[in-house]
């Protein structure tokens, strides 16, 4: 996830790129960068720099200025942080530059063909072939929009760009799969992937949709489809202030990043499932890159070590030996590390201090390490032999939701390269199973609409206690469940393997402790009779499940998700658990995206 702006207009643009960038800075952080011209013959110059936009700003003299511009702030998903790989990008004359979010899933075929015709380039990144394909197009005589318009025909995947050109006042722009907006100003025009960048300087909005391609000059701009016929777009006022741009329209960013799970998702997923030849793509490890593995040790803490719970069972399911260990304990336990161990650090920021502990230790001791990150430049992923990037996006809520949902799908996809290079047998349900990871984003967004947990919230508020059960990946996200619950509503919650409950934990429960039972589809006719044990106990027992009809004599309140394959139901059931904890919290006014005594990235050990 990262963020583009682009401004056109009266004056100069460079101060007003650069805070709509600060404005931005929660969609990446890792470097940033614009490229302004002024109008009439002016090339563009392009400045920018790794890191901060206070890097950026350093480096910015005189000779940069202009009123057409474009900008930049990276997330990165291909190529590491660096100044090479910042946008914008240009092609070998340096006339065209140019901004994206998203990602190109064929740009090796296209780079490698644009290489075979002498284009020289300067990035790791995928986005840099746009700018050589409008080149192209350009060098056979097509005008600028024009060649705008045949290089994002040749592309394969989601993005928004945005584009400018030497001797053209004008700003060229198109979406697929990632989001783009356009502000109109008194006598300036802004395109972004968000409101909240141009928001202190108008309200006046129009949401582009896919496919739609966007001329913007000083005075005026032009909407069509992908065939160049003019459309009439909608022009809206936002309603939010610009203090709480950065949340959009939710009242925290937790809530935010729960409803951006799909985007994310989509972003985890992307050029990674092939459903013709029913197998997983992972760009990142060559074919034969996991033959020698026989055990995989999972490393780390909290909801990362939740979501290695649940990818454990997927390993396990495509016959892969796998443990998951707390980070911390990971010394104490002193696993014995066989030659082909393969220990995986999962850790959205890559900097957790007990899980580079453990990743060192393996390391240490000889053994191969693979870190399962959201953050490119992070320590995890600079350290360990290889990294798995996850594609969430930032998180900025310290509780982690959006990268629970993509380290499990991560974990999910890297089980099923490892069976294939460990010679296993494809899975009988392949086409079922990828599919529905597929559709997974789409399921999502079903659970999203759905106002289940925010009234089961409300209807137990004053209970005692709130218990979670599940067995399988159902534990899995019982346990990140409880969690979660726990960290934001500041109230007592615990998760019990649910054949575990009567053997001790049953003492507890009570008519003020309701407990929530993820059914996963994993044995859930026993889950059921653990469920009546609570119930005849007097405590109120609400399902979460796709078959409510299987379970409305043992529950007191059922949450229904849509149908999938049962290796992800517990993933729909996390969404709901998600808004459970939000509506908690919100109703007793915790605060949520900064609960107490807790830190998002947690670096002493
Ligand atoms: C809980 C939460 C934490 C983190 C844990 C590990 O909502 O966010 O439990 O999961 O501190 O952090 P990472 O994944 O960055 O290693």
């Amino acid at each position: 996830m990262c963020g583009i702006i682009a401004r056109i207009g009266d004056g100069d643009g460079v101060a007003e790129l650069l805070d709509a960038l600060a404005n931005l800075e929660y969609r990446g952080y890792d470097s940033a960068g614009i490229a302004v011209k002024g109008s009439g013959a002016c090339r563009p110059t392009i400045a920018k720099r790794e890191g901060e936009i206070a890097n950026l700003r350093a480096i910015l003299g005189d000779g940069v200025s202009g009123s057409i511009g474009i900008g930049h702030t990276r997330w990165s998903t291909h190529g590491a942080p660096s100044d090479a790989n910042a946008h914008p990008h240009a092609d070998c004359t340096g006339e065209v530059a140019v901004v994206h979010n998203g990602i190109i899933e064929n740009y090796e075929t296209l780079r490698t063909e644009l290489e075979s015709r002498g284009h020289a380039f300067e990035s790791e990144t995928d986005t840099e072939v746009v700018p050589h394909l409008v080149e192209e197009y350009r060098e056979a005589g097509y005008g600028a929009e024009a060649s705008f318009r045949h290089a994002i025909a040749d592309l394969e995947g989601s993005y928004a760009i945005a584009m400018i050109v030497e001797g053209e006042d004008e700003i060229y722009a198109t979406r697929s799969g990632s989001p783009l907006v356009l502000g109109i100003d008194a006598g300036r025009y802004y395109l972004a992937s968000d409101v909240p960048a141009f928001l202190e300087f108008t309200d006046e909005v129009v949401y582009l949709e896919d496919g739609q391609v966007v001329v913007v000059r000083e005075d005026g701009f032009e909407v069509s489809d992908v065939d160049g016929n003019a459309l009439q777009p909608t022009v809206e006022t936002v309603e939010w202030d610009a203090e709480d741009a950065g949340k959009g329209r939710y009242n925290h960013y937790m809530l935010k990043e729960i409803n951006e799970q799909p985007e994310a998702l989509r972003q985890t997923l992307n050029g990674r499932v092939d459903l013709e030849n029913e197998r997983v793509e992972l760009e990142e490890f060559p074919e034969g890159a996991f033959e020698g593995v026989d055990e995989v040790h999972f490393v780390a803490c909290g909801t990362s070590y939740h979501a290695a719970v649940y990818a454990r069972q997927l390993f396990h399911d495509r016959g892969i030996p796998a443990q998951a260990f707390f980070a911390s304990e990971y010394a104490t336990i002193n696993p014995p590390l066989g030659e082909n161990t393969l220990t995986v650090a999962v850790t959205q920021s890559g900097e957790t201090a007990d899980t580079l502990s453990a990743l060192r230790r393996a390391a240490g001791k000889g053994g191969r390490t693979l870190a399962v990150t959201n953050v490119v430049g992070s320590t995890a992923a600079r350290e360990a032999d290889d990294a798995l990037f996850i594609r969430a996006g930032p998180e900025i809520g310290v509780a982690a939701t959006k990268t629970f949902s993509s380290q499990v799908v991560s974990l999910a996809m890297l089980a099923e390269r490892m069976a294939e290079d460990r010679g296993a047998e494809p899975r009988a349900d392949a086409a079922r199973y990828l599919q529905a990871l597929s559709d997974l984003p789409d399921a999502i967004e079903q659970v999203l609409g759905d106002t289940s947990a925010e009234r089961v919230a409300s209807a137990y508020a004053d209970s005692l206690s709130h218990f979670f059960i599940g067995r399988g990946t159902g534990h899995a996200v019982a346990l990140e469940g409880a969690l979660k619950f726990k960290e934001i509503t500041y109230e007592h919650a615990e998760a019990f393997a649910a054949g575990e409950l009567k053997h001790g934990p049953l003492a507890l429960v009570t008519s003020e402790t309701p407990v929530f039972a993820v059914l996963s589809g994993d044995y859930d006719e026993k889950t059921y009779g653990n469920m009546e044990e609570v119930k005849s106990r007097g405590a109120p027992v609400i399902a979460l499940t796709d078959a409510p009809e299987s379970v409305s004599r043992v529950t007191d309140d059922v949450i229904t998700m849509p149908e999938t394959h049962e290796d992800l139901k517990s993933l729909l059931a996390n969404v709901q658990l998600q808004l459970l904890s939000y509506h908690a919290a919100s109703l007793r006014g915790r605060a949520i995206d900064k609960p107490r005594n807790l830190a998002k990235s947690v670096t002493v050990e």
